[in-house]
C-alpha cells in the first residue's frame, strides 16, 4: 500500500514552501474524473487564434488532449510527474505524442516560444504568492513578442472555499475534522476510487488556505492504496491578477466573466484574465 504525505515535490519547492495533491491515488483520479468541462472550449479559442501554444498545469491533458486530437500545436507542462505520466498514456493510447515537461511553474524553462499560454485551474493552486509572480515572468519569457497569456481564477469568495474561515471565529474551527467514509466512484481500470478532503489551515494575511486530502483506491474489496496529501491554495481577488500581469510586464490586461466574456460582477465566480506580452517595435530606420 502506498502512503505518502505532502507528495514527493514538496522538497523542490522550498523554501518557499507550498504543495499540491495531484500525486499518486489523486493523480489516477483526476485522469479517470477529470476529463470534461465547459472550459476545454472555452480555452480553446485563444489557441485556435495563436499557436503554437503551452498548457501550463496541464495536469493530466483534460484541456490539451482534446486539443491534440483536433490537430492544433500545443505543449504541457506540469510540476506532478504522475499527472503528467497518466497524461502521456492516454495520448499516446490515441497515437498521439505530445511534448510534456514536468517544471514548478516558477521555474518554466522550455525551448519553444509560444503565440499562446494558458493556465486552467492553476493559478495559486501550490504555489506561493512569489512563485505565482515568479511564474508571470516566465510566461512572459516564453510568450513571443505580441503573444498571449490567458488564465481562470475562483474568487476566494466563492461558496465552498471556506469564506468563513478568514475571520478568526472559522479559524478557530479548524482543522476541522476528517470526514467519514463516502461514495466511492468506479473507475475504467476497474478499481474504485474515494475522496475525502478538509481544511487545516487559513492564514488570511497570505491569502492562503492549506487542504488535506485522503484518497483511497480499491479492487475487488481490498484497499490497493491510501495517500494522504496537502494543498496549499494562494487566494486572489481580481485586481491583485491585474497588477500582477503589469508587474510581469504584461499590457493589454482584461478581465472577463468566465465562459460567457461578459463584463465581470460580483456574481461571477470564475474571471478569465488575458495580457500581451507586448509587441517588438519597430527600430527607428524602420528595420524590423
Ligand atoms: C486543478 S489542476 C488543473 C489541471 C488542468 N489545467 C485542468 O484544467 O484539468 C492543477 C494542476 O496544477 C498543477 N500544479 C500544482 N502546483 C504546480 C506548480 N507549482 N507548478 C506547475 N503546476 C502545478 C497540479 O499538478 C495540477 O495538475
Amino acid at each position: 500500500m502506498s502512503r505518502l504525505r505532502g507528495g514527493p515535490k514538496r522538497e523542490t519547492l522550498a523554501p518557499m514552501t507550498a504543495t499540491t495533491w495531484h500525486h499518486g491515488v489523486v493523480a489516477r483520479w483526476w485522469a479517470e474524473f477529470n476529463t470534461t468541462g465547459p472550459e476545454i472550449d472555452y480555452f480553446r479559442r485563444y489557441v485556435e487564434a495563436g499557436q503554437p501554444a503551452l498548457d501550463l498545469g496541464c495536469g493530466t491533458g483534460r484541456l490539451l488532449l482534446p486539443y491534440l486530437r483536433a490537430g492544433l500545436d500545443v505543449d504541457g507542462s506540469d510540476v506532478s510527474g504522475d499527472m503528467l505520466a497518466l497524461c502521456r498514456e492516454a495520448a499516446e493510447r490515441e497515437g498521439l505524442t505530445p511534448r510534456l515537461y514536468e517544471q514548478p511553474k516558477h521555474e518554466l524553462d522550455v525551448p519553444r516560444r509560444y503565440r499562446t499560454i494558458f493556465m486552467c485551474g492553476a493559478l495559486g493552486v501550490g504555489s506561493t504568492r512569489a512563485q505565482d509572480l515568479a511564474a508571470f515572468g516566465r510566461v512572459y519569457e516564453h510568450l513571443e513578442p505580441g503573444g498571449v497569456f490567458v488564465l481562470d481564477n475562483e474568487v476566494p469568495y466563492a461558496e465552498g472555499n471556506g469564506w468563513d474561515l478568514w475571520q478568526a471565529a472559522g479559524r478557530a474551527t479548524l482543522p476541522r475534522p476528517r470526514r467519514p467514509p463516502g461514495e466511492r466512484r468506479s473507475g475504467s481500470d476497474g478499481a474504485e476510487y474515494e475522496l475525502r478532503s478538509r481544511a487545516l489551515a487559513l492564514d488570511p494575511l497570505e491569502q492562503r488556505l492549506t487542504l488535506e486530502m485522503q484518497a483511497f483506491m480499491w479492487r475487488d474489496g481490498e484497499l490497493l492504496a491510501e495517500d494522504e496529501l496537502e494543498l496549499t491554495l494562494t487566494l486572489y481577488f481580481k485586481d491583485e491578477i491585474v497588477l500582477m500581469l503589469e508587474r510581469a510586464g504584461f499590457v493589454d490586461v482584461t478581465v472577463k466573466a468566465a465562459l460567457t466574456d461578459a463584463e465581470p460582477s460580483a456574481d461571477d465566480d470564475f474571471l478569465v484574465f488575458t495580457a500581451r506580452r507586448p509587441p517588438e517595435l519597430p527600430s527607428a530606420d524602420g528595420r524590423e
